[in-house]
């Protein structure tokens, strides 16, 4: 890739950025694409994170993607957000528009993409695993799209009720909370279950949020936003049972697509996308 005066400069800002995956899959992107563009890791400080979202304003960069820890801190640096961001109080791209800063929350819009990829349209009733920002976000989205009901099912119970409440207000559908160990009678009912926790992820692989997909309808879908490993523990138990099956990479996958169209403005080749971080992971 040859870099001239014209390189649109972009970027994932966070700390620790040890394992991310954007940096590959979007300068592999761009190479693909003829784009004359780089994407480059920042490690920000704390201390440093307004002056830091600043440059991306005084150098001009076409954007940059946020992550842990920064996806709420960065708010208040920036111009404007989109109705996903403000609702989501969560940002984890921010977009140069001429000098104006946005932010956006791709991460439910990426999950949504991967259910429509997979030819699945959310409907019915909906148990969410966890409550955290990516429940946030994801369930926000759900919310919206038609599906009838969430639960949410948390570890920290507080957490599961805010959230609820905050779907009830949102306006999209109508939300309850239950506990991770009492849930059965959301996972008998659910159409849709989508594990927002960690847990699962490497190297605690032998770990599942759920004990048991027993009272789970055999046509249900059962989505991971974990990543690594692709099969989780969780996924593993879907499969035995013969449940359809979402993996967590779609949703990294498309959120960075849909992050690469938005700066870029070009159609992004989703399935080499995939490919790349799936040729990365097997390593
Ligand atoms: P993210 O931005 O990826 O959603 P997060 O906001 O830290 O990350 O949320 C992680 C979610 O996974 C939380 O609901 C968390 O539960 P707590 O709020 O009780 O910490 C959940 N989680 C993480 N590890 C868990 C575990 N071992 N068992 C159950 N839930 C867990």
């Amino acid at each position: 890739m040859k870099f001239d005066t014209h390189t649109v400069v972009m970027g994932i800002l966070g700390n620790p950025l040890g394992h991310s995956l954007s940096p590959l899959m979007h300068n592999q992107v761009m190479e693909r694409s003829s784009f004359n563009g780089i994407y480059i890791p920042f490690t920000v400080e704390e201390s440093q994170l307004g002056e830091a979202v600043t440059a991306i304003r005084a150098l001009g960069m076409r954007g940059v993607n946020v992550t842990i820890p920064y996806k709420e801190k960065v708010i208040p640096f920036l111009d404007a957000l989109s109705d996903q961001a403000r609702a989501c109080g969560a940002v984890n791209l921010i977009e140069n528009q001429d000098g104006k800063l946005i932010g956006h929350n791709m991460d439910g819009p990426g999950f949504m993409a991967s259910l429509r990829d997979a030819g699945i349209s959310p409907e019915g009733e909906v148990l969410i695993l966890g409550a955290g920002g990516a429940a946030r976000a994801i369930s926000y989205s759900l919310s919206m799209a038609g599906v009838q009901n969430l639960t949410f099912a948390a570890r920290t119970q507080e957490k599961a009720k805010a959230l609820a409440d905050f779907i009830n207000q949102s306006g999209g559908c109508p939300a309850g909370a239950a506990s991770l160990d009492n849930v059965q009678e959301s996972l008998a009912r659910a159409r849709m279950i989508v594990n927002c926790t960690s847990v699962g992820m490497a190297p605690k692989v032998e770990f599942s949020p759920l004990s048991s997909l027993e009272k789970a309808k055999m046509d249900a879908v059962l989505c991971d936003i974990v990543y690594n490993p692709l099969e989780t523990r969780l996924l593993a138990m879907g499969i035995a049972r013969g449940m359809r099956t979402i993996d967590g990479l779609s949703m990294l996958v498309y959120q960075g697509a849909l992050s690469f169209e938005r700066l870029t403005g070009i159609e992004p080749p989703v399935d080499y996308m995939r490919q790349v971080l799936l040729e990365h992971l097997a390593k």
